[in-house]
């Protein structure tokens, strides 16, 4: 297969571009160097099945030569960074919105089989909610989170209008080799890794309480593989049928745990009210609504969630099933890809307080050097756009598309330690 990968010399990207020849694909880099590095896709350039294209996404002609002949694309061009967004939010909107515009069209015109694309876990903007579940947003708190919202909005429509087959993947905090330590824009890891290894004091945003659900790249890599290849029919089916088919429900409950048990119940009682008619008018190949359910051409009151998962399933009858009383006009038929354009959580479940990340840091780190044993953070004050708490739900990622996240904070750390001493030194 020949994978485009966007913002291929990037952190994210690069391991991707390592990740994707390492499984014998084809991998053309598309990356215009404004925050990656040459030196990070160095070692592929001689290889026959590497292709490099140093260009920028906000050209639509270079996104279209790029993708083509390209069966998948992976879009991991962005600018980063909630602070850059906030100092310029045109040019972050420029590239993470019209360059990822310009993307889904080249991708959609060169009828690539699938579009997978990096979300962020700042569209969880102000909600409070903890852990994050994908339903269930809040306001933007930067320009950088509307972007990255923005992304998730056109991704649904060219999922509806050009039926493409779109998922995002919300990372969390995601840490490993190749993250860039510089600059005022670095993330909190190889920042203060970089501050301890030359023994200087790193500075915590706030009191430290603030916490984050740090995701080894590892993990990210192998989220990716499985939504760019996943062919699981039942969620190419659309998730409607996957969480609703009564044939399925004893072997898959016997293999699930308490919480992918919930989760199914929590995801079927919002997907599950849907019409059993057509609303009146040309929809065309528009989706009925979520949460509403229609009857006689009208709609009525949402059903309520019933209690177990064998009374909700055969109260309601599936829609979209040939038994059931859809007129059938062929433009009402769901594609294959009708429900495809979904976003999933990508990180390791887990919660980790600034203040914990440092001790943790400092104690792998006190193992090369004992200097740094001694070194005590510096306290700031709390920074504008950050989320006080972020921990992800991966539920859905570990029900639909099998992620099973292999490696937590200090594993990652004790994987990624000695790059570090010997790369940020
Ligand atoms: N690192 C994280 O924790 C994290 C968290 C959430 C989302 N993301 C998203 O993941 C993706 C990758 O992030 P990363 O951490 O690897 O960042 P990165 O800065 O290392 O990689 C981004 C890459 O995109 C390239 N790029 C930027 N503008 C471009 C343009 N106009 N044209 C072509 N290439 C361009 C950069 O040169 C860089 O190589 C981004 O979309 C980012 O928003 C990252």
């Amino acid at each position: 297969m020949r994978i485009l990968v966007t913002g291929g010399a990037g952190f994210i990207g690069s391991n991707l571009v390592d990740h994707f020849l390492g499984l014998g694909h084809e991998v053309v880099c598309l990356d215009n160097l404004s925050t990656g590095y040459k030196k990070n896709i160095e070692h592929n350039l001689d290889n026959p099945n590497f292709t490099f294209i140093e260009e920028d996404i906000r050209e639509m002609q270079t996104c279209t030569l790029a993708v083509k002949g390209c069966d998948y694309v992976s879009h991991q061009a962005a600018l980063g960074s909630v602070p850059r967004s906030i100092s310029d939010p045109v040019t972050t909107n420029g590239v993470n919105v019209s360059g990822f515009l310009n993307m889904l069209i080249a991708a959609r015109d060169a009828k690539v089989k699938r579009f997978v694309y990096a979300a962020s876990s700042s569209t969880y903007g102000d909600s409070k909610k903890l852990p994050k579940v994908e339903e269930e947003i809040g306001k933007p708190l930067s320009p950088y989170a509307i972007t990255k919202y923005v992304n998730e909005l056109y991704a649904d429509i060219f999922t509806k209008t050009y039926d493409m087959q779109c998922i995002g993947l919300r990372y969390f905090n995601v840490f490993g080799k190749r993250q860039d330590p510089n600059g005022a824009y670095a993330a909190v890891i190889p920042l203060w890794v970089k501050q301890l290894i030359n023994h200087e004091r790193p500075v915590i945003n706030g009191d430290g309480s603030y916490s984050r659900d740090f995701t080894y790249i590892d993990n990210v890599l192998q989220a990716n593989e499985k939504a760019l290849f996943t062919d699981n029919e039942k969620i190419l089916k659309g998730q409607r049928e996957y969480y609703r088919s009564e044939a399925e429900i004893p072997p898959r409950r016997d293999n699930l745990g308490l919480d992918e048990h919930k989760y199914l119940l929590q995801v079927e009682k919002k997907k599950s009210v849907v019409s059993s008619q057509k609303p009146e008018g040309d929809l065309g190949k528009m989706p009925v609504p979520m949460g509403e359910k229609w009857k006689d051409g009208k709609m009525v009151e949402a059903v309520s969630g019933a209690n177990t998962l064998d009374s909700q399933y055969s109260k309601i009858p599936d829609p979209w099933n040939a038994s059931s009383n859809i007129p059938s006009e062929p433009n009402f038929q769901h594609s294959s890809s009708y429900f495809f354009s979904e976003v999933f959580n990508v990180a390791f479940g887990g919660n980790t307080t600034l203040n914990q990340l440092f001790a943790a840091l400092r104690d792998n780190f006190a193992k090369f050097d004992e200097k740094i044993d001694k070194i005590e953070p510096e306290y700031g004050p709390f920074r504008v756009g950050d989320i006080p708490h972020s921990q992800a739900s991966i539920i859905k990622a570990r029900t639909v598309l099998q992620y099973k996240p292999q490696y937590d904070l200090e594993k990652g750390l004790k994987l990624v330690a000695n790059w570090y001493y010997e790369n940020l030194k």
